[in-house]
């Protein structure tokens, strides 16, 4: 499974990367907004650091509006990935953007039939968003589900990039269920890695390595 970070900050990114974890980036409105910086500059200096997708996402909500903001966009790298929202206009917008050769990650999905509509208009990517189905107390990782049968079903090759994961709970969840991608906060990925196990032999094998006098 890849790992995206959900962050628009550089130092994070090139944190995650350094470490070879990273597979590529997603950025919303909302993380733009965050990081209080210009957006191009952001998601220029964010494909010069990671070599995979980089989501960048428009915010014109009518087709011609989405064409015209993606194209601003796309002269940024090869890398930037248009993100647009799963709207009729959204979807017809990333018809044409993928026929065209682009990357495209439709956003904000709630249902497994918007995940359909997502690949009949040849997505790169769907985003479900399983933290805000959390929120109001739906069991997002049973839409992961759905859309992975869905999508095997009917061969289609849209990857399914878990977003709005927030836990190492439902890393392991959208992994076991055969998720592509999990877009995830920089803390939430590099805590993968933390068990209390881990460290207390750490501390064990210190202690008795200590005991035998040696060096390295
Ligand atoms: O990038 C979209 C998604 O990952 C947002 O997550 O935590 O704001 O619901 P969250």
């Amino acid at each position: 499974m890849k790992f995206f970070a959900d962050t628009a900050e550089v130092k994070d990114i090139q944190e995650l990367n350094d470490l070879g974890l990273l597979d590529g980036v997603t950025t919303n409105p909302s993380l733009i907004a965050k990081s209080g910086r210009k957006f191009k500059d952001v998601i220029a200096e964010i494909c010069a650091i990671v070599e995979g997708p980089v989501s960048a996402e428009v915010v014109s909500l009518d087709y011609e509006g989405m064409m015209r903001e993606a194209a601003d966009l796309r002269k940024i790298a090869r890398n930037v990935t248009i993100k647009v929202p799963l709207t009729l206009d959204g979807l017809k917008a990333c018809k044409s953007l993928t026929s065209d050769g682009c990357m495209v990650n439709v956003t904000l999905c709630f249902s497994a039939i918007q995940a359909l509509l997502a690949a009949k208009a040849g997505a790169t990517f769907i985003s479900p968003f399983i933290g805000r189905l959390d929120d109001i107390h739906v069991d997002g990782t049973e839409l992961i589900a759905e859309i992975r049968q869905i999508y095997d079903n009917y061969a289609y090759d849209t990857e399914i990039l878990a977003a709005s994961v927030r836990t190492a709970l439902h890393v392991k969840q959208v992994a076991l269920i055969g998720a592509d991608v999990a877009t995830c906060p920089p803390a939430v990925i590099k805590g993968l890695v933390r068990h209390p196990l881990t460290d207390k032999g750490i501390e064990q094998f210190l202690a008795d390595w200590k005991k035998t006098g040696q060096t390295l």
